[in-house]
């Protein structure tokens, strides 16, 4: 039977880069977002002319009381579900003096209480079935607190505790949780940034994170040089680290 998997965040960069790869390696995909008219484009192309393999779900995540009926909707027509990849995020623009906790909330929104309903989702029923992945796109910015973005960094840092709390619940009922970390990525997320260290694209996202899945592992830097280069930063006291210039 194929695999089924619902991607949140499908529209475009990493969701729509793993879509394209899992259907590639023969799995039905169910695509969330809110641009219906970049989800039905994406579907469009995954389907060809061949079998229906793309499903389509235009969704806002920040609609968390709509999170069960969009799931349901594409468990129906995917015919069951394997795979839950959670990958929606933003990351508006923040001024290096300012402090706007709507953009905060609207950051912590999309990247952590969407995450949550939608994950929360994925683990009631893999815990049923007793199988099942979920995985979480966090980033290397949730490390460390970065004076560039602390709502984003503080989201993914939450996501990452959230990912490693299910897996700890979920892990002894034969539930896999991935929790992925990737670098800078060019996609529209990162669209007129100038600095972006080792910025892979989207498809090498895409197949690293696949291959993540694919030998199980519990958290994963894509690209993987990332790991180190975290353990060195993560390893500098605050007293130091704030005195570098990392944005
Ligand atoms: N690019 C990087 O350098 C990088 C690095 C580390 C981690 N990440 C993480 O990777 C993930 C994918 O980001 P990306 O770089 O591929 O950026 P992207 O191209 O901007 O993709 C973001 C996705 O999130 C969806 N989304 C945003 N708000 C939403 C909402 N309210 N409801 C439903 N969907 C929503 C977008 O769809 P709609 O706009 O159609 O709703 C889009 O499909 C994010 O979690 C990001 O934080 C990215």
């Amino acid at each position: 039977m194929l695999k089924r998997a619902i991607i949140v965040g499908a529209s475009s960069g990493i969701g729509a880069a793993l879509a394209r790869r899992l259907v590639s390696e023969g799995y039905k995909v169910g695509l969330v977002a809110r641009r219906s008219e970049a989800l039905d484009t994406l579907a469009t192309r995954l389907n060809g002319d061949g079998p229906k393999r793309a499903f389509v779900c235009a969704h806002d995540v920040t609609d968390v009381d709509g999170a069960r009926t969009a799931f349901e909707g594409l468990v129906t027509q995917l015919d069951g579900l394997d795979t839950l990849i959670y990958s929606a995020g933003i990351m508006p623009a923040v001024g290096p003096d300012e402090f706007d906790a709507d953009k905060d909330r609207a950051i912590v929104s999309v990247n952590v209480i969407g995450a949550m309903a939608w994950l929360d989702l994925g683990a009631e029923r893999f815990l049923k079935q007793g199988s099942g992945m979920l995985v979480g796109i966090g980033s290397v910015a949730g490390d460390r607190g970065r004076r560039g973005q602390p709502a984003y960094a503080a989201s993914k840092a939450a996501l990452h505790t959230f990912m490693e709390a299910l897996r700890n619940r979920l892990a002894p009922k034969g539930v896999h949780v991935l929790t992925v970390k990737p670098g800078p990525t060019h996609t529209p997320m990162t669209e007129g940034l100038d600095k972006l260290p080792m910025a892979i694209d989207a498809d090498q996202s895409a197949d690293g994170i696949f291959r993540a899945m694919a030998r199980r592992a519990d958290t994963a830097y894509v690209p993987f040089q990332w790991m180190p280069i975290m353990a060195v930063i993560k390893s500098i006291p605050s007293v130091i680290f704030r005195r570098l210039p990392l944005d």
